[in-house]
């Protein structure tokens, strides 16, 4: 057997196994959860963490979590990862922050079991890949950690739930780490919204198009941390999965605009897949026609493209392509009644007389409005975001609510019950598209509490509360 081969194979066991430490909890009858009952996690809140102490498992994307240390009373006491190069730029990275050095994890496959287990840890922030990140979150909160959990946090509906059941019973927070809902022209978005200026919203588009098959394909290296996704992880999934697999950069920040799980609420949807040639080109291309990676058969179409129909009628088209050489793309599209803004480039229009239209763009408007319209939080600490945090500062920002949230006892900005609704897409896309687009109905994770919850107001962080000089930092 070549070693490409055995290694596919191999992958597949560890997948099942990942799966299998989850358990499956599909077809149970789900318990009420009305607002206000005590296993409610909408609103839910903590006691303020006068110090935070953090566990960084998965340190590639998840390397992110350290800069939790930056933060005045918040401390990084572990990390944890099993591959050494990882580990050594994680230290680096401390290091370079003037964080202390954190205990280390590592030399089992579960090493963050003892992570999760340590009293020194009050938040375990997951940013391991796909396949671990339900076991790891409901590990967690099983030994009474707050999780957070990188994109998408659950591949299946059944995982959903158990993430969701999981919370509600340990009362820990289960927040998807959707940086995107921080984004510059995410939040102008939603600061537009909630000023009524696109009027009654009626339908948005977002999408993750983004070319990763240098990525997908490229051989991992231990030595180095660097060439690809660890054990080929992500392109296992592509392999054996259609539908949307990653539907939450451009999905979250619509359904903050449109109050998802907050007075609105998914109710059902259809997917298409397109043909798979992306991959299956490059693979022969790059490789070779006899190389085994030439062979590899990928179920996940290039592109697919979903629609989502929410209880009060409003529609969302959400898109995944990142098999081809496209620019890199979210749409964040978003409009109403009165108006509408989308990106890629940033272009805005809104009618000023009712009935007069906006049939154009106005790009000096739209640089007027950008402005005027700038969100609190990023008028707080965007340029600071901008200069410090990755992907165009929304990263630093997410750190920074999260942060704050936990120290001031608030409610995450993000529930788990955003986290399922938006995950639910993963299994669900999958079945509409391997059934030629039939409707799938969306799980109403919130089980009725969706009508009562409060929507995103415009959270922002007092920084001074905080401790934060960010021109110093
Ligand atoms: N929000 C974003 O903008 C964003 C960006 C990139 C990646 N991500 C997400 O972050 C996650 C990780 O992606 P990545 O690009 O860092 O992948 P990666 O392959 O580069 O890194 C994965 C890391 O997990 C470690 N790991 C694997 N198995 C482990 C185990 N059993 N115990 C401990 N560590 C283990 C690997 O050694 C590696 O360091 C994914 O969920 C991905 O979707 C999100």
């Amino acid at each position: 057997m070549d070693t490409n081969r055995r290694d596919f194979l191999m992958g597949a066991l560890w997948m099942g196994a990942a799966a299998a430490t989850v358990g499956c909890t599909s077809g149970k009858a789900r318990t009420a959860c009305c607002a206000g009952a005590p296993g409610c996690m909408s609103g839910y809140a903590d006691k303020p963490f006068k110090e935070l102490r953090v566990g960084v498992v998965g340190l590639g994307r998840g390397s992110l979590g350290i800069d939790l240390g930056k933060f005045p009373n918040v401390k990084i006491t572990a990390i944890c990862d099993i591959t050494q190069s990882r580990i050594d730029r994680a230290l680096a990275r401390c290091a370079k922050n003037k964080i202390p050095t954190p205990r280390i994890f590592t030399g089992s496959p579960e090493a963050w079991k003892q992570m999760c287990e340590w009293d020194q840890v009050d938040l375990v922030y997951n940013g391991t890949p796909w396949q671990l990140h339900v076991p790891i979150a409901l590990y967690a909160m099983e030994h009474g950690k707050h999780v957070v959990v990188e994109v998408p946090s659950a591949l299946t509906l059944d995982d959903c739930w158990a993430l969701v059941e999981t919370s509600e019973r340990t009362r820990r927070h289960c927040m998807q780490l959707e940086n995107c809902c921080y984004g510059e022209t995410e939040m102008l978005a939603l600061n537009m919204c909630r000023q009524g200026l696109f009027g009654t919203l009626v339908h948005g588009e977002g999408a993750y198009i983004h070319d990763l098959r240098k990525s997908c394909y490229g051989k991992f290296d231990p030595a180095t941390g660097s060439g690809g996704y660890w054990d080929y992880w992500r392109l296992r999934y592509n392999r054996a999965h259609g539908g949307n697999q990653y539907p939450t950069h451009g999905l979250g920040p619509i359904c903050i605009d449109m109050d998802i799980n907050r007075g609105d609420n998914f109710d059902y949807l259809v997917s298409v897949d397109s043909i798979q040639a992306g991959f299956q080109e490059y693979g022969k291309g790059k490789f070779g026609a006899g190389s085994p990676e030439a062979g590899w058969k990928v179920k996940m179409g290039d592109m697919n493209t979903t629609i989502i129909k929410t209880k009060l009628g409003r529609t969302i088209m959400v898109q995944h392509n990142v098999t081809g050489p496209r620019p890199y793309s979210r749409i964040n599209l978003i409009s109403g009644t009165k108006g509408m803004l989308q990106d890629y480039p940033l272009r805005i229009a809104l009618e000023k007389v009712l009935g007069e239209g906006a049939h154009a763009f106005n790009e000096k408007e739209t640089a007027e409005l950008r402005e005027k319209y700038k969100h609190p939080l990023w008028k707080t600490a965007g340029e600071y975001a901008k200069i410090h945090g990755g992907h165009g500062g929304m990263d630093f920002l997410m750190l920074l609510r999260l942060a704050w949230c936990l120290q001031m006892g608030q409610p995450l900005d993000m529930n788990v019950y955003d986290l399922a609704a938006w995950c639910s897409l993963n299994e669900l896309t999958e079945k509409s598209a391997d059934s030629r687009g039939r409707s799938m109905d969306v799980p109403d994770f919130t089980r009725g509490a969706w009508k009562t919850q409060k929507p995103w107001g415009f959270e922002d962080v007092d920084l001074a509360k905080m401790g934060l000089n960010l021109q110093k930092g």
